[in-house]
């Protein structure tokens, strides 16, 4: 494994997300404002060769799983040439290509992303209840997510082998009593629904109060199931798995507000803009797309990589020591960055 993708905790960073857009199609009340959020100038964004360029190059470093991210990654307009190429990197060593949607328009792309080589599909959902929908999204749209949802399974009953997660951030006052109706997606559908501890934002005050804690989810789930179990967890997973027997899905939860999962994070990000980031709570970043630009060996891990790789790793300490909290500085915007949703 490379030492370019090992930190100075032995973390051997395998997963890579890529950041293909900062743009959504969606405004959900926890992430964007009405109006969008400022977009950078074009030139500052990735283009697409220099895209492909990082996924090949990281993949020939050990990389062995890469998933696309946005803002909303299906509204980038060439994201199914891009997967495809990405996809042949299959052959350098690359196991998993997962992207992380809202669904709005997957529906439409589905069929040629399967080809392009997709394993993953990480579906943001938050209720069940296509009003509600409208109220958390303020757009339309959610008979488009249940189609693209139902496309998979469709798909999967067929061979697709698409491993399905639905992401619920869980906000209280919003969408808790729907904790039980996302459970119940999984009785007969090989799913994972992942209950989500809703983050606020510094500044936010639209977020006071929300956060809806693991435990609470845990004894509403177990009230009503009281064989909920502890299942396995696999390796660098940010969720906690759990079983119902009978059950033929599973569900995880992200406690990125109540316990932290720093220990075992192997994940790499790319922003839009071309920054690598170690860690979602580090300010550090090295801008690889300047690298790109100005490497005449067109290399983007060269020395001056490696160097700023070095800086950015001592900075991750601090996320790493189970005994220190959390502390959430980034405004909106840049979580939103690097969420890379
Ligand atoms: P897989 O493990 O590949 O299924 O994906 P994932 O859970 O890492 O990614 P996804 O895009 O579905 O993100 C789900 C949630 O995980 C988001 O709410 C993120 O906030 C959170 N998340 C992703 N990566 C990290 C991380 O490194 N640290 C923390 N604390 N949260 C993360
Ligand atoms: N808190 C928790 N989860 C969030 N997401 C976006 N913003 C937040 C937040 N403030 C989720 C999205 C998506 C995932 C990648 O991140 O809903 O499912
Ligand atoms: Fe779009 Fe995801 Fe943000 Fe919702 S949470 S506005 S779907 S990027």
């Amino acid at each position: 494994f490379s030492a370019f993708l090992t930190d100075s905790f032995q973390r051997e960073h395998d997963y890579l997300r890529i950041s293909l857009t900062e743009k959504c199609n969606l405004r959900c009340l926890y992430c964007m404002p009405e109006e969008g959020v400022p977009q950078s100038p074009p030139a500052e964004l990735l283009t697409t060769p220099e895209i492909l360029l990082l996924a090949s190059t990281f993949v020939s470093q050990g990389v062995t799983k890469i998933r696309l991210t946005g803002g909303e990654p299906t509204v980038r307009r060439d994201i199914l040439p891009l997967m495809h190429k990405i996809g042949s990197l299959r052959s350098q060593g690359l196991r998993q290509l997962c992207i992380t949607t809202n669904g709005i328009s997957l529906h439409r792309k589905l069929d040629s992303m399967v080809e392009a080589g997709l394993t993953g599909v990480n579906l943001s959902l938050d209720t069940l209840d296509p009003w509600q929908f409208q109220i958390l999204t303020r757009r339309k749209g959610f008979d488009a997510v249940m189609k693209s949802m139902n496309q998979i399974l469709e798909m999967n009953k067929v061979g697709a082998g698409i491993k399905l997660k639905i992401n619920c951030v869980v906000m209280r006052g919003m969408n808790e009593k729907e904790i039980i109706p996302f459970v119940e997606l999984g009785r007969h559908q090989d799913l994972e629904v992942r209950f989500i501890e809703y983050m606020p934002f510094d500044g936010n005050k639209w977020s006071e109060g929300k956060m809806f804690s693991y435990e609470e989810m845990l004894n509403i789930i177990r009230a009503k199931y009281p064989t909920l179990r502890k299942a396995q967890d696999h390796k660098n997973d940010t969720s906690k798995t759990y079983e119902i027997p009978g059950f033929a899905g599973r569900i995880g939860f992200i406690t990125s507000m109540t316990h932290n999962f720093c220990g075992t994070c192997n994940r790499l990000r790319i922003t839009s803009d071309g920054n690598l980031k170690v860690c979602l709570f580090g300010n550090a970043e090295v801008s690889l797309r300047d690298i790109l630009r100005k490497s005449n060996s067109g290399n983007p891990i060269d020395e001056e990589a490696f160097e700023a790789m070095e800086k950015i790793e001592a900075n991750r300490q601090n996320g790493v020591d189970s005994s220190t909290p959390f502390v959430r500085t980034q405004n909106e915007q840049e979580l939103l960055h690097v969420i890379g949703m």
